[in-house]
């Protein structure tokens, strides 16, 4: 099966870098999902990618400045949309339940949603009990298939990444708690160094990148390994 890339931008690129990305990136051999800053989605759209937003709010329309919508998302083109990300959890102070109502109603607009879970260093001896307190409170009456991001945060744009051993572990607890074969993406600190390690984990579906992946030479790199 063909490996998943999740390129997540967050808020790194001006309109002139993603200009020249899409230059290079045209030429790639695979089919990344790319998740650029949400002004720059229809770009991407027009350009032929699939393409993803950062993050969505839970109601479809309204006074709510700032926010964008599911509603609006699927009228671009939007396919998919990441909800969850620890660092919408952390800075933003996102939570469960927040979260579960972005999921219900970004799905409700047939987004296909990447739900990213991951623990702290804290908590890493206690992975299992987080990560099903984060699924088990995000999917509550969500009987719709979805993606799942596993991104421990202490691995996130730090440059450590777990075992492949420990990522195979932490995928199979992810996945028996699913009553379908779910996909489960690995994330955090995913570059063209340690890709080639990273393949031998067969359980994954594929990646999600951040930092390297707004270096378009570098994703193609990446995806050429795993292709
Ligand atoms: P990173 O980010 O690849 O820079 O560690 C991954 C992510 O946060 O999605």
């Amino acid at each position: 099966m063909e490996k998943i890339i999740v390129a997540n931008h967050k808020m790194n690129m001006t309109l002139q870098d993603t200009q020249e990305y899409i230059k290079v990136l045209k030429n790639a051999s695979f089919k990344p999902i790319i998740c650029p800053t949400s002004i720059y989605a229809k770009i991407f759209i027009d350009s032929g990618f699939e393409t993803a937003l950062q993050n969505v709010y839970f109601e479809n329309k309204g006074a709510y400045t700032g926010e964008i919508s599911p509603w609006q998302a699927k009228s671009l083109g939007v396919k998919y949309v990441i909800i969850g990300h620890s660092e919408r959890r952390e800075i933003f102070k996102e939570d469960n339940k927040q979260i579960n109502k972005k999921i219900k109603k970004a799905l409700e607009n047939e987004l296909k949603v990447i739900l990213c879970i991951g623990e702290t260093l804290e908590q890493r001896a206690n992975y299992q009990t987080v990560l099903s307190k984060q699924i088990t409170e995000g999917l509550k009456d969500i009987e719709d298939r979805i993606i799942i991001a596993y991104e421990p945060i202490w691995a996130i744009g730090t440059g450590i990444i777990p075992t492949n051993e420990e990522i195979t572990e932490t995928t199979k607890f992810i996945k028996s708690l699913f009553s379908y074969d779910v996909d489960v993406l690995y994330g955090g600190s995913v570059n063209k160094n340690n890709i080639e390690a990273l393949k031998e984990v067969n359980v994954v579906s594929g990646y999600l990148i951040g930092g390297a992946s707004i270096y378009a030479e570098e994703l193609i790199k990446i995806g050429e390994v795993v292709s």
